[in-house]
């Protein structure tokens, strides 16, 4: 009760531990200890909000269900660019480029929310921690394949 934030970021580093050998073997992790992207890392408010943010800042380039228009198509995410690579390298991208026309322009958490939404969009799950702001550290998450349905 007194600290659910450590609990759970401790059983993210479970996780973590769990599938570093799997990532060894696919190459996946830049140091092999990326938590997969299907395993949940953000939440379901993150991903809420960010569905607002995305329709005001977003969907009239990247289409209101991201299905693309004057910007690319966001589902599915570009695996060639993407895919079993770390989060920090869409976040850089939205970050740093986006909006197209105001690259920069809005706060770091609402780009992380913004990118949980897209994740969300992409059939990835919900989990119990906040997908952190910060690029640095998304280099500890790789976008592994969504789940089945
Ligand atoms: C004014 C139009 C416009 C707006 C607004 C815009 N984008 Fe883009 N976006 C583009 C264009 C054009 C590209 C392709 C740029 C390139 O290839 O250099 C792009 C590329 C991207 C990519 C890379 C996709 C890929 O497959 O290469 C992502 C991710 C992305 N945008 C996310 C966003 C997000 C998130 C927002 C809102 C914060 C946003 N964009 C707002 C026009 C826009």
């Amino acid at each position: 009760m007194q600290r659910p934030r450590g609990v759970g970021a401790a059983a993210v580093l479970l996780v973590g531990v769990m599938l570093a050998p799997v990532s060894l073997v696919l190459g996946e992790g830049e140091d092999g200890s990326g938590a997969p992207v299907s395993s949940g890392v953000f939440t379901a408010e993150q991903a809420e909000a960010g569905r607002e943010a995305f329709a005001e800042h977003c969907a009239r380039c990247h289409g209101a269900e991201l299905e693309g228009g004057f910007g690319p198509t966001l589902v599915p995410l570009d695996r060639d660019q993407f895919g079993d690579r770390p989060l920090s390298h869409p976040f850089g991208i939205i970050t740093t480029e986006m909006p197209f026309d105001a690259p920069g322009s809005l706060e770091a958490d609402v780009y992380a929310e913004i990118l949980a939404f897209i994740l969300s969009e992409n059939g990835y799950p919900s989990g119990p921690e906040p997908l952190p702001a910060d690029r640095e550290r998304l280099t500890e998450f790789v976008l592994d394949d969504p789940p089945a349905e």
